[in-house]
């Protein structure tokens, strides 16, 4: 493993007992429900899922609570193991998306959250996604996009990294923020077609209040009207029949 991925792999394993609490309670539940939900009306539910980057299983457990059943791919052991014992109905394991220990054509949709900024090589991830999908099986990918926003991020988390912040994401990983043509790019060369890019979310729960109220209420406004703003990318392509 790249030395780069094993600092990935380390963070995670670090900030896996208090990742639940960012993102599954308050205003990070508000934040990822919104995004899972719009990953959640890309895919084919139920049906078996991959999940990559797959975290402590928030996402994984949603699909079993609409019937799906899945599995799980985690860099970090730490979060992989609480994904384990968060979907009982699902596998779960660790090691890099860019290499998939699974046989070709056996999922029915290959999800992403939050985890594709990490990952070195996206061609590699997307053509095995390709692979391992069944014939006019989905993908869908939300990662964080290049905007106004998150063009600073790099220079906020290394700051934090000196400061020794131990909050999740907090560190120069070296994340990339793709814009919607190189993701579009991205998708279509893996051999997806269909390909669909859009911009979501914009109340972003590093916002106080009340800017996180306001950002709440004006958010379906800000998707549908000025998507630019929005901060992350919603990717969804298929695999051809
Ligand atoms: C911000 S968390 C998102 C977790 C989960 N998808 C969620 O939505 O809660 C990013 C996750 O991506 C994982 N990750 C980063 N690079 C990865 C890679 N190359 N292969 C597999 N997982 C990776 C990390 O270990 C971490 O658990």
């Amino acid at each position: 493993m790249s030395e780069s991925l094993e600092k990935v792999r380390q963070h995670y394993d670090d900030v896996a007992d208090i990742y639940d609490n960012r993102y599954n309670r308050n205003r990070g539940r508000f934040y990822y429900d919104h995004i899972a939900g719009h990953v959640m009306d890309c895919i084919p539910i139920p049906g078996r899922v991959l999940d990559l980057g797959c975290g402590t299983g928030l996402f994984l457990s949603a699909c079993e609570r609409r019937g799906g059943c899945g599995v799980g791919l985690d860099l970090s052991r730490g979060m992989a193991l609480r994904a384990q014992s968060r979907c009982r109905e699902s596998e779960v394991t660790w090691g890099n998306a860019e290499v998939l220990p699974f046989r070709d054509g056996c999922f029915d949709a290959v999800t992403s959250l939050l985890a594709f900024s990490y990952v070195r090589r996206p061609e590699h991830m997307l053509s095995e996604a390709c692979r391992v999908l069944r014939p006019g099986g989905v993908i869908a990918v939300c990662t964080l996009g290049r905007n106004l926003f998150t063009s600073g991020l790099p220079a906020i988390y290394g700051m934090a990294e000196a400061m020794k912040v131990r909050r999740i994401g907090m560190g120069s990983f070296g994340e990339n923020y793709y814009t919607d043509g190189e993701i579009r790019d991205l998708f279509e060369c893996a051999g997806f077609d269909a390909v669909q890019v859009r911009r979501c979310s914009f109340a972003h729960l590093n916002l106080a209040d009340p800017l996180f109220g306001i950002a709440k209420r004006i958010e379906p406004f800000v998707e549908e009207k000025v998507p630019r703003l929005a901060y992350n990318i919603l990717a969804r392509g298929v695999k051809p029949e």
